[in-house]
């Protein structure tokens, strides 16, 4: 069987200045499509930037990723966005939705940017909203919705363009207890509909709804669970 995600020996050195910060120091991580995979780990253990190197919104400085089999380190950045678009939907801990769009036109974004036509983006957004429980909010602006709406808005904008991976950052990490059970809830369901999940978190009790529980401790990984 061949990996959706395959990583060997990914090093990540941030030169700031004087100091350089190694935060990966050489991550072998492989996972299959289909499969629902947490990576925990404390605050400041590499969690962040090994998302956005399995997210293309950045390259390794050592060692090699592929992605559906297509090496990404050579990639130009063009060849980079394509490859985000196409293939993957991203959830952030701060939501990051465009605060004077409403819900539905930003879920619609990512379609614009396929150039996907108006009427085609208008639809799929709100079929995306409704699958999130929110078809009653589509017009609504995020200030104008709680912490957890906003976050099942950024789900539905992950899932608008209907990509083989989630990834998510800490999607959790602003929500209360009842909004952490939604969007968690959201993501076995799209576990079921045959996504491939990569969910990153620091809380143990989030991680647990994997199938696979991958630590990450000063930029190097270790399997299995929490000690
Ligand atoms: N853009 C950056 N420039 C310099 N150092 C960074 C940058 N991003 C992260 N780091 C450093 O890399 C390490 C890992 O950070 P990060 O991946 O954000 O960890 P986590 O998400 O697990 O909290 C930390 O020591 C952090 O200070
Ligand atoms: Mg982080």
């Amino acid at each position: 069987m061949s990996a959706l995600l395959q990583m060997e020996g990914v090093r990540k050195t941030y030169a700031t200045g004087a100091v350089a910060v190694e935060a990966l120091r050489g991550i072998d991580l492989s996972v299959e499509e289909g499969s629902f995979v947490a990576i925990v780990g404390p605050s400041g253990s590499g969690k962040s930037t090994l998302m956005h190197i399995l997210g293309c919104l950045d390259v390794p400085t050592q060692g090699r990723y592929r992605l559906g089999g297509e090496d990404v380190g050579h990639m130009s950045e063009a060849e980079l966005a394509d490859v985000r678009n196409r293939r993957i939907g991203f959830v952030f801990q701060q939501f990051n939705l465009l605060p004077s769009m409403t819900a539905q036109r930003n879920v619609e974004l990512p379609l614009m940017y396929a150039g996907v036509p108006r009427d085609e983006r208008a639809q799929r957004a709100r079929a995306a909203l409704e699958r999130v429980g929110l078809g009653d909010r589509t017009h609504h602006r995020p200030g104008e919705l709680s912490g957890g709406q906003q976050q099942r808005v950024s789900v539905a904008r992950a899932l608008v363009t209907d990509p083989t991976l989630i990834l998510a950052d800490e999607p959790t990490g602003n929500l209360d207890s009842a909004s952490t059970r939604d969007v968690l809830g959201l993501f076995h369901e799209l576990h079921d509909a045959g996504r491939t999940i990569v969910l990153i978190t620091h809380e143990a009790d989030v991680a647990k709804e994997a199938r696979r529980v991958v630590r990450i401790i000063d930029g190097l990984l270790t399997e299995g669970e929490a000690p």
